[in-house]
């Protein structure tokens, strides 16, 4: 922390200096989450938040299609990220062309994304979802069959929950929850005593299956702060329990977690460097804003 200090007094005061809000998602490390962050959240909340703010200039700390997506709900905002560089396994699984040759292949099914994808595979698709509406949103839409891109395992996780057919992209998945095992969450409930197991619904379907609960990461968050069990372990990114841990010290967070290569991407030493320089920032073509703006924007009117 002595370290740390002076990046985060002066990321602080670059943002008031030069009017930039820092979006931060829950999977960052704790001293982005908690020192320097203005909002914090899952990919809904923090896409909601883009949507309405008055900064100049909006930083996220996220991976690049959540830096994406802010720039498409607000065109005309300066958009960066610390590191561009910064990807993600669902949204490298399926470009817009692919979304096309599935509209000739499947005439007439609605197609929706989830919101880890590309601008340019948005501006193909229906609307898109995150983890925390996809259920709401299938529900919402006026066909009995629907094709679901790209993750198929929160495809099949939804697929319990609806009656409605959902067809699978089979490239789709995050190589971040695809990791965890039945067997080690087995082998931690025999460990310790009263364990309570949350899962985001990215991991496959036996993973969720041997779960207590089963959400986005705020609804996670969320379950924490309500519930707060004595122990959980949170089948997720290990920032989360990171950031919890000084939050709820009446809960003991188990281990094990994965990290995600993408997310760990963004540091305090690049955040600064991008505020000093204002730059990289996030350009999007405006052919493919106006269309990832339409799938966006319907999501957000599904109440
Ligand atoms: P949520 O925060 O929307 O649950 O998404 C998790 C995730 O993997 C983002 O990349
Ligand atoms: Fe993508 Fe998975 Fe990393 Fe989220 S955790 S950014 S879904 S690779």
């Amino acid at each position: 922390w002595e370290v740390k200090a002076p990046y985060i007094y002066r990321i602080n005061q670059l943002k008031k200096e030069k009017n930039i809000l820092i979006l931060a998602h829950n999977y960052m490390t704790p001293d982005i989450f908690h020192c320097i962050s203005d909002i914090k959240g899952d990919s809904l909340g923090l896409a909601r938040e883009a949507a309405k703010t008055d900064a100049d200039t909006i930083l996220v700390c996220g991976v690049y299609f959540m830096a994406e997506t802010t720039k498409v709900l607000s065109p005309d905002k300066r958009v960066l990220i610390s590191d561009p560089t910064a990807g993600c396994s669902l949204a490298d699984s399926i470009t817009g062309a692919d979304v096309k040759k599935l509209r000739q292949e499947h005439p007439g099914v609605p197609i929706v994304t989830y919101v880890n994808t590309t601008a340019e595979t948005k501006a193909e698709v229906d609307i898109c979802c995150t983890s925390g509406n996809a259920l709401k949103i299938i529900e919402s839409i006026d066909s009995d069959e629907i094709l679901f891109v790209p993750d198929r395992f929160l495809c099949r996780n939804m697929q319990t929950q609806t009656d409605k057919k959902l067809i699978e992209w089979s490239k789709g998945s995050c190589e971040v929850h695809e990791l965890f095992t039945v067997e080690s969450i087995n082998e931690f409930r025999a460990a310790h005593d009263g364990l309570v197991v949350i899962a985001h619904p990215e991991c496959p379907r036996e993973i969720v299956e041997a779960s207590d609960f089963s959400g986005s990461t705020a609804d996670m968050i969320n379950f924490v702060e309500d519930r707060r069990p004595k122990k959980v372990l949170m089948v997720t990114e290990c920032s989360m329990s990171d950031n919890l841990t000084g939050m709820y010290p009446d809960v003991e967070f188990v281990r094990p977690c994965n990290l995600c290569p993408h997310m760990k991407k963004i540091t305090l030493e690049n955040v600064l460097e991008t505020m000093e320089t204002m730059s990289p920032e996030v350009f999007v073509a405006p052919e493919v804003i106006d269309g990832a703006k339409r799938s966006v924007e319907r999501m957000l009117e599904v109440k």
